[in-house]
């Protein structure tokens, strides 16, 4: 750590971590943490395990062995409707949008939680609207008619409708248009500026970094390294060697 690293306090650890797909034994001991409020890149090729990491992390793959603990709080094992409750939010790859329900209705799914007033649900809406003018113009749109990349846009401002302290991020810029990339990495920021941890999975390396703090490189279900992005540079020999870019 850099001496103008400012100490954060941990959110999320995960420790030793262990799952298998049957009988598939897929993660095999895998170890990171997130500050509070800090953006976290997860680098590795296809197949290493990036997403099985996140899913386990939020409950939706119980691990065979390790612990995930967040706000010092061990959460292994809990369903993931409890995990989202404590303020962890999850986009995943496939974006799991409704594709029936309009924009508003999908963003409704995230808003309608005890104890969040009108006022407050529309000062979030508002937020996210001034975020994504696309989405406040398609609001009564069915989900499933948006493009690609509104669509990432919707999960992300679902995830956002939450107030979620971590939102686990699984390759939000695949398949995007660079115009919608460049959104998606200012949304990040934006989120990143309010105090809201990301662990961001992606293939993305120019924009992993820009968006870091620090970056984990995984191979084959484990954490083989982990560095602060601002010393690394796109063509670094450890992106190459865990990348093959
Ligand atoms: N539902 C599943 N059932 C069986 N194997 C799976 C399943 N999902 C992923 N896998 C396998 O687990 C490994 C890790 O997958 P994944 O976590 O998706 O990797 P990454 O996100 O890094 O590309 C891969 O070999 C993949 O084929
Ligand atoms: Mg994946």
């Amino acid at each position: 750590m850099t001496s103008s690293a400012a100490p954060t306090e941990t959110l999320l650890t995960v420790e030793d971590l262990h799952s298998f797909y049957g009988k598939s034994h897929i993660l095999h001991g895998v170890s990171l943490s997130v500050g509070r409020g800090e953006v976290v890149g997860l680098l590795g090729r296809n197949g290493v395990g990036k997403s099985t990491t996140l899913k386990t992390i939020m409950g939706l793959v119980s691990p065979s062995q390790g612990k995930v603990l967040f706000e010092g709080k061990a959460i292994t094992g809990m369903p993931a409707h409890k995990i989202a409750r404590l303020g962890v939010a999850y986009v995943p790859e496939d974006r799991r949008i409704f594709k029936l329900l309009t924009v508003m209705e999908n963003l409704r799914t995230g808003l309608d939680r005890q104890g969040v007033t009108e006022a407050r649900k529309q000062e979030l809406l508002d937020k996210l609207f001034e975020y994504f003018p696309r989405l406040a113009e398609r609001r009564s749109q069915p989900g499933g008619t948006l493009s690609g990349g509104e669509q990432q846009m919707l999960a992300i401002g679902r995830a956002m409708m939450l107030e979620p302290k971590i939102i686990l991020l699984d390759e939000p810029t695949e398949g995007l248009m660079p115009r919608m990339v460049s959104q998606i990495s200012e949304i990040i920021e934006a989120l990143h500026k309010e105090g809201v941890a990301i662990l961001l999975v992606e293939q993305n390396v120019p924009l992993t970094l820009a968006s870091s703090q620090r970056v984990y490189f995984m191979e084959k279900g484990v954490v083989r390294h982990h560095a602060v992005a601002s010393e690394l540079e796109v063509n670094d020999p450890i992106i190459h060697q865990y990348l093959g870019v």
